[in-house]
C-alpha cells in the first residue's frame, strides 16, 4: 500500500462496537484486569492508550518500523531515546541540530554522567574522527535547522554501525513523506509531532520510531518509567493530521521551492538556503534520499539584523512566530528568536548570520506568499 493509504487505513480501522468509521477518543485513566495479578492489552494509561497505539501503528507504518511510541513532545521522545544510555556512554551529535536539542544534550545528560560533542554530519571525514571507542548514539538531523544542510543518512548508519552505536535521526523536517531514515539503516526515527506530523499547530507531541523489537521494548520500559507520554486528545488530533500528510507536505514543498528560486533572483537577498536549488551543497545527496521534493522550508539572508528585522515584521500572511511544518506560513530570525541563546560568535561560527530569515511554507496560495515577501523585502 502506498504511503498516504497507510497515512489514512492503518491504526484508523474502523471501531469494531459501533463501525464509526472515527475511533472514539479513549481518556479512561486505568482498565479492568481479567483478574488480579492477570493483565488485559491496557491496564493503566500511562503504560499504553488505545488511541495513543492507534497514533503509534500509523506513524510505525509510514516510517517502516515495527512500533513506534508517542509522547508529550518532541523533546521527550529525545530524552527517552537517550535514556538507553548509561554514565561514562557518550553521544555525538551533527551540529545543525535544534537548538532544544542541543540543549539537553549539553545542559541535561551531563548530569548523568552522559558526554555529548557535536561535529559537522556534513563533512564524514571530520564526523568520523569524533567517534570515540564509548559512542553509544549518534544523532543527526537532515535538512538541518535553520541551514537546511544535508546528511547521508545510508553513510552514517555505516559509520555508526561500524563504532558499535546506534543511528538516530531526527526526521522533523523530512517526514516520512520524503525521507525513511529505518530504511537508509537507521535505527531509531524522532519526530517533533508539532510539526508536519500534526500539521496544524494545535498539537505539542514527539514520536520515536525503531526497526527492532527489542530496541522497541527498551524505549518502552523507559517510556513507561519516565511517563512522558503523548494524552489521547493531542493523539487523536495527530492522527487527523497525518491522514493528510501526504497531500500537504506535496503542495507545501512545491510552493516553497517556487518562493526559493523566487528569492534566489531578488536583489535584495544575498543568499538562499533550499536542498532543491542545485548550487546547494548537499543537492545531489538530498536528490537521492529525498522522495521527490526537498522541503518545505527556506532560508534566506539578506543585508544585516536590521533589514532582516525589518522584513520579519513587515509580512502580513507569514506570521511571525517560532515553530513550523503547519498549513499556516510562519516567519522568524534565528539570531533573535529560534537561536537566540546561541553566543554571537558561536552562532556565526555555525553561519547562522544576523541577517538570517527562515521561513515555514504553508498552505496558502504560492502567489499571495510570493506578493507578500515581495512587499515585505522591500522593507529591507
Ligand atoms: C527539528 C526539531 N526537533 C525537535 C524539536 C522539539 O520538539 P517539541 O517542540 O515538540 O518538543 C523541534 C521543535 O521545534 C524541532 O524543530
Amino acid at each position: 500500500m502506498h504511503l498516504r493509504t497507510r497515512a489514512i487505513h492503518v491504526g484508523n480501522e474502523h471501531d469494531p462496537q459501533t463501525g464509526a468509521v472515527v475511533r472514539p477518543i479513549h481518556l479512561a485513566a486505568t482498565y479492568v484486569q481479567p483478574g488480579a495479578g492477570e493483565w488485559g492489552e491496557f491496564d493503566y494509561a500511562r503504560t499504553g492508550n488505545p488511541t495513543r497505539k492507534a497514533l503509534e501503528t500509523t506513524v510505525a507504518s509510514l516510517e517502516s518500523g515495527v512500533g513506534g511510541l508517542a509522547f508529550a513532545s518532541g523533546m521527550a521522545a529525545t530524552h527517552c531515546a537517550t535514556m538507553l544510555l548509561e554514565a561514562g556512554d557518550h553521544i555525538l551529535a551533527g551540529t545543525d541540530i535544534y537548538g532544544g536539542t542541543y540543549r539537553l544534550f549539553k545542559k541535561i545528560l551531563d548530569r548523568a554522567g552522559i558526554e555529548v560533542s557535536l561535529a559537522p554530519s556534513t563533512d564524514l571525514g571530520t564526523f568520523q574522527k569524533a567517534l570515540r571507542a564509548e559512542t553509544r548514539l549518534v544523532w543527526i538531523e537532515s535538512p538541518g535547522n535553520p541551514l537546511l544542510s544535508i546528511t547521508d543518512i545510508r553513510a552514517c548508519a555505516d559509520l555508526a554501525h561500524g563504532h558499535g552505536a546506534l543511528l538516530a535521526v531526527d526526521n522533523t523536517f523530512a517526514t516520512p513523506v520524503l525521507t525513511r531514515p529505518l530504511e537508509l539503516g537507521a535505527d531509531v526515527v524522532m519526530h517533533s509531532a508539532t510539526k508536519y506530523l500534526g500539521g496544524h499547530s494545535d498539537v505539542l507531541g514527539g514520536v520515536l520510531v525503531v526497526k527492532d523489537a527489542e530496541l522497541l521494548k527498551r524505549l518502552h520500559f523507559i517510556q513507561n518509567a519516565t511517563g512522558g507520554v503523548m494524552a489521547p486528545l493531542e493523539a487523536f488530533l495527530c492522527s487527523r493530521g497525518i491522514k493528510t500528510l501526504e497531500l500537504r507536505v506535496r503542495e507545501q514543498c512545491r510552493t516553497a521551492a517556487a518562493l526559493a528560486q523566487f528569492l534566489a533572483r531578488h536583489p535584495r537577498v544575498l543568499r538562499v538556503h533550499y536542498p532543491g536549488l542545485p548550487d546547494h551543497p548537499g543537492h545531489q545527496i538530498a536528490a537521492r534520499q529525498m522522495d521527490g521534493a526537498f522541503g518545505a522550508i527556506v532560508s534566506f539572508e539578506v543585508d544585516g539584523l536590521a533589514a532582516a528585522k525589518r522584513v520579519v515584521q513587515g509580512t502580513r500572511l507569514f506570521q511571525l512566530a517560532v515553530s513550523l511544518g503547519a498549513v499556516e506560513s510562519l516567519i522568524e530570525q534565528p539570531a533573535l528568536m529560534s537561536h537566540a541563546s546561541y553566543d554571537r560568535a558561536d552562532r556565526l561560527a555555525h553561519g547562522i548570520t544576523d541577517g538570517l530569515i527562515r521561513l515555514s511554507v504553508g498552505l496558502e496560495a504560492p502567489e499571495d506568499l510570493q506578493q507578500d515577501l515581495e512587499q515585505a523585502l522591500a522593507k529591507a
